[in-house]
């Protein structure tokens, strides 16, 4: 890594460290939080320690947060026993002007739409890198059922889409849910309330990374100047 990338690196974590505590605003005392998954998400459970007590509990999307928020004594229930959540807090991958997302870097997508479809309000908590024109430049997530990669492969090669299949050391990474994920690089998604409709609808797809139908309502995106406050 050169001194460049090193100081890049250092200045994105420490905005999601800041964008991880700007979110704690957002906790509802008393109430079950929803809680996603990835690097800046475990900005915001490492805050939200100091909150423990306020935290009835949470509902967690991936295996990961669910140790992250155990480890710090918080409850984590089942989203079976829950009808409503006050909030969701959760990043991205990238985020438009309309609060629409590409999600999924952290193979999560599905539980994450799974747990933003029981909440009130979804807060996006994003560095300023994450903030597109047009979502598809970060390779799309796709979950898969593993006997129908190559047609879905092929389906987003007519899209002008190139879908391969994300490995971890050498081998098909294996999600929470027991399934694979297509990374799909060369689409342009501007309109990402029918594509995500449409890519739903293809047998063998588990979830596809575009948020739209579950679009973020407050982004907290770290910035240079300070946390920047984006509603939609
Ligand atoms: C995980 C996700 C994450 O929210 C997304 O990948 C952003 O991660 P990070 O905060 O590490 O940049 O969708 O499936």
């Amino acid at each position: 890594m050169t001194e460049a990338t090193k100081n890049d690196t250092t200045a994105q974590d420490a905005l999601k460290t800041l964008v991880g505590r700007a979110a704690l605003d957002y906790v509802v005392p008393g109430e079950i939080i929803g809680v996603g998954t990835g690097s800046t998400v475990n900005c915001f459970i490492d805050a939200l320690g100091a909150l423990r007590g306020q935290v009835v509990g949470a509902v967690s999307s991936s295996l990961a947060s669910t140790a992250r928020l155990q480890a710090l004594g918080i409850p984590v229930l089942d989203a079976n026993a829950v009808s409503r959540l006050a909030v969701y807090i959760d990043g991205a991958d990238e985020i438009d002007g309309r609060g629409y997302m590409v999600k999924g870097g952290g193979a999560a997508l599905t539980r994450e739409k799974i747990v933003a479809a029981l909440a009130d309000r979804f807060v996006c908590i994003a560095d300023a890198s994450k903030r597109v024109a047009v979502l598809g430049g970060f390779p799309l997530p796709v979950e898969v059922i593993p006997m129908a990669a190559t047609q879905i492969t092929r389906r987003f090669a007519a899209l002008g889409g190139v879908a391969t299949l994300r490995l971890r050391d050498g081998a098909p990474l294996v999600t929470d849910n027991g399934q694979q994920i297509l990374d799909v690089r060369g689409l342009s998604i501007t309109d990402p309330l029918a594509f995500e409709s449409e890519v739903n609808q293809w047998p063998g797809v588990v979830t596809v990374g575009v948020f739209a139908h579950q679009k973020a309502d407050v982004c907290l995106l770290g910035t240079a100047q300070g946390v920047r406050t984006l509603t939609f």
